[in-house]
């Protein structure tokens, strides 16, 4: 139509709507009526504590389990009554063990191939192996692979249907620092050149903080919070501006500010917005000025606001999963 001009933009598609999702167990309501909706193309995270129902949440998202009320669209698929197609256009990497420690990559690669119904998959195969860099151990039994290759692994068994989105539940739980942050740097990469849309859950603040653009928290099978790490933080509040002034500074002219501390001259100013960094600059005689540093709130600020108390004090004292999986390898 000449003088109409249709702006697409990919960023604002759809790929996995939820709506009003429930799942109960006998009385328990492990995912209560939650709705949220994934744009292509980002990196999506679902931040809770033990037991808030993150995995219940996949789990329905996959197929793998039905919903007691409610209903959700994955790349454009209804969960009720489309799981093949849903199936077909997602990749899962699960937090439990997935791999055959007595196969190699290549048979691994192959099983998914299988269980998935991939008939044409080695060409795939062989340039996930390349592009994560595990093509020499292609024949190695991946019982002898370190935490971070079998990781690989696992993401490239599930990239290996091209799938619109791919499911990570706690992705990177039990690992070590550096294990992790190569993680993330993969995490970003395939959502660069796979354009594929990454839910990923997880307990770690940093990591949904670092890696996502948009969180949802969700405490008790409910989402309590949604939006992109920074306002999410700017909600909670708890940005501040810390200043190291010279003897004769002149106190008064942050008058219009919420001073926190004043202490041998540092002091500790209250800030709505990282923004708001500027009004306390233009405030403030800066030949008195030695040093400034801008305070950001953590996103443990934000759930601690919520539920009144932190992720860590909801957690088990015992990471279950971090067990069984170092008493598994150590076994071998
Ligand atoms: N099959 C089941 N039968 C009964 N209760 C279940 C079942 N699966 C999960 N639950 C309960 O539902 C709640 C949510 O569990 P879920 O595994 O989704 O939590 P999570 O957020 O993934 O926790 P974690 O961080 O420990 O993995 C928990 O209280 C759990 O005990
Ligand atoms: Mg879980």
């Amino acid at each position: 139509m000449r003088g109409y001009t249709v702006y697409s933009n990919n960023m604002d598609e759809i790929t996995v709507d939820v709506r009003s999702l429930s799942k109960q167990y006998g009385n328990f309501k492990a995912v209560d009526d939650i709705s949220f909706k994934v744009k292509k193309g980002e990196i999506f995270g679902l931040l809770g504590p033990n037991g808030a129902g993150k995995t219940t949440t996949i789990k329905l998202l996959t197929t793998l389990s039905a919903p007691t009320s409610g209903e959700a669209f994955v790349a454009g698929y209804s969960i009720l009554n489309k799981q093949k197609e849903v199936k077909r256009n997602i990749g899962w990497v699960s937090a439990e063990i997935i791999l055959d420690d007595d196969l190699n990559a290549w048979e691994n690669l192959g099983l998914q191939a299988a269980l998935q119904g991939i008939t044409k998959w080695e060409e795939s195969a062989d340039a996930l192996l390349k592009y994560f860099q595990l093509s020499e151990f292609k024949y190695k039994n991946v019982g002898k692979f370190s935490t971070g290759m079998r990781k690989k692994l696992e993401i490239a068994m599930a990239l290996l249907n091209s799938p619109q989105v791919i499911f990570m539940d706690e992705p990177t739980i039990g690992l070590d620092v550096s294990t992790r942050k190569m993680l993330w740097d993969l995490i970003l990469l395939i959502k660069n050149e796979y354009k594929v849309t990454v839910f990923l859950t997880t307990h770690y603040m940093e990591e949904a903080d670092q890696l996502c653009d948009r969180i949802a928290i969700i405490s008790h099978g409910k989402i309590i919070a949604l939006g992109s790490p920074t306002e999410l933080k700017e909600k909670a509040g708890g940005y501040a501006v810390s200043i190291e002034v010279k003897d004769g500074f002149d106190v008064s002219s942050l008058k219009n500010f919420h001073v926190l501390e004043n202490n041998q001259n540092k002091i500790l100013i209250e800030i709505n917005s990282k923004d708001n960094m500027l009004d306390v600059l233009k405030a403030i005689n800066l030949e008195k000025l030695n040093s400034i540093n801008l305070i950001t709130p953590g996103l443990d600020s934000v759930f601690l606001k919520l539920t009144g108390s932190t992720i860590k004090e909801s957690e088990d004292a015992i990471d279950y999963r971090k067990f069984y999986s170092m008493v598994r390898r150590n076994s071998q």
